[in-house]
């Protein structure tokens, strides 16, 4: 059987150790399609889970990397054949399944999303989880009727993945956008060049304490939950909606349920890893065609070799990256 190359986290005493490895497809967990990957990415589970900062992976030894796009290689699956372009983005790969960082993977067709026409396989891995996730979040905001003229959007953490396509989607659907970062001035004209209308030091907010502060924001994306999530609760305004994202300062929210009874204003969950197949689909069908990115190059950080994965997410967790990092696994 033919062998490849991977990146297994194994572990052993409680310690976690991310290696470069030989294997063939029957090493990997189950499934009824075998992909060629192509192209993979970095998001912030995967830097968790490689450099063993979080407990991500469900079972050990295990392939991380939570997105893959790729061309199908053998089906066992009659919708599937070799030589479909198909991509797979959460649905638990690099979690509890073998993921992205290995030059082949196996995995179930049910999770399998065929390539949207007018994406190549890198567009969709400029987007990944990232991508997919703010599309999901614009999308349950509008269902929640969200309109510009409610006022400016908030996005937290707006230089890593997420926040980042979230600006250029909200710009695009017509949204006034103000990007909350640590990272003012240094990120201020890569921030702008995605849409922002204004940049804002996080380490200027004043949080207040009062379960109602002076209301600013037409409505947020966040991505840090902690402090911030809580402090936007506070200053959203009447009807506004806020979609919890992420934990980049932490899981915990502490407020009060004077914003939700006195403003009307919703916390919108956002679980990218296992929404319905049919949203899955649709989503995917919106970022190739009207929610498609006007620029792709202005989200990449940088391309990266599956040899420099593990100093990749060294640096993600440092959080020292603006924008995508893409991951060159084989030739296209
Ligand atoms: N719910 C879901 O389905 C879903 C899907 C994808 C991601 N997520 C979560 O969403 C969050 C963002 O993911 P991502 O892939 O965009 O991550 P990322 O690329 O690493 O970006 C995170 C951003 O958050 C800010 N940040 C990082 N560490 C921080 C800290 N300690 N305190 C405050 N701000 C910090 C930084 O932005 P600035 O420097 O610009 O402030 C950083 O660029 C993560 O928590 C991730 O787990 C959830």
């Amino acid at each position: 059987m033919p062998s490849f190359k991977a990146l297994r986290v194994h572990s052993l005493d409680k310690t976690t150790t991310a290696k470069f490895e030989t294997l063939t497809v029957d090493d990997l967990s189950s499934g009824n399609v075998v992909v060629r990957v192509v192209w993979s990415d970095i998001n912030y589970k995967d830097a968790l889970a490689v450099t063993g900062k979080g407990r991500i992976l469900k079972g050990y030894p295990k392939v991380p990397g939570i997105d893959l796009a790729g061309v199908v290689e053998s089906s066992a699956d009659a919708r599937y054949a070799p030589g479909d372009r198909v991509l797979v983005t959460g649905c638990n790969i690099g979690e509890a399944l073998d993921g992205g960082y290995a030059e082949k993977a196996r995995v179930p067709a049910s999770i399998l999303v065929p390539l949207p026409e007018g994406l190549s396989l890198r567009e969709s891995m400029v987007l990944g989880t990232a991508g997919f996730t703010a599309a999901m979040a614009l999308r349950r905001m509008l269902e929640n009727h969200q309109a510009p003229e409610m006022g400016p959007i908030a996005v937290t953490g707006p230089t890593g993945g997420v926040g980042s396509v979230a600006i250029e989607l909200f710009k695009r659907a017509g949204f006034t956008v103000h990007a909350i970062t640590g990272k003012a001035g240094a990120a201020d004209a890569y921030l702008k060049s995605l849409g922002a209308d204004e940049v804002v030091s996080r380490q200027s907010l004043n949080l207040g304490t009062r379960p109602l502060e002076s209301a600013l924001w037409g409505g947020a994306v966040d991505n840090l939950g902690g402090e911030t999530l809580a402090w936007l609760t506070r200053t959203t305004r009447p009807w506004g909606n806020i979609a919890s994202i992420g934990l980049a300062q932490s899981h915990e929210l502490n407020t009060t349920v004077m914003p939700f009874i006195l403003r009307g204003v919703s916390v919108l969950g956002i679980h990218s890893v296992e929404c319905p197949r049919r949203w899955r689909e649709e989503i995917w069908r919106h970022l190739a065609t009207d929610l498609k990115p006007a620029s792709f190059e202005r989200l990449v950080a940088r391309e990266v070799s599956l040899d420099q994965v593990p100093a990749a997410c060294e640096d993600l967790i440092a959080g020292t990256v603006t924008g995508r990092t893409l991951v060159r696994v084989s030739d296209e």
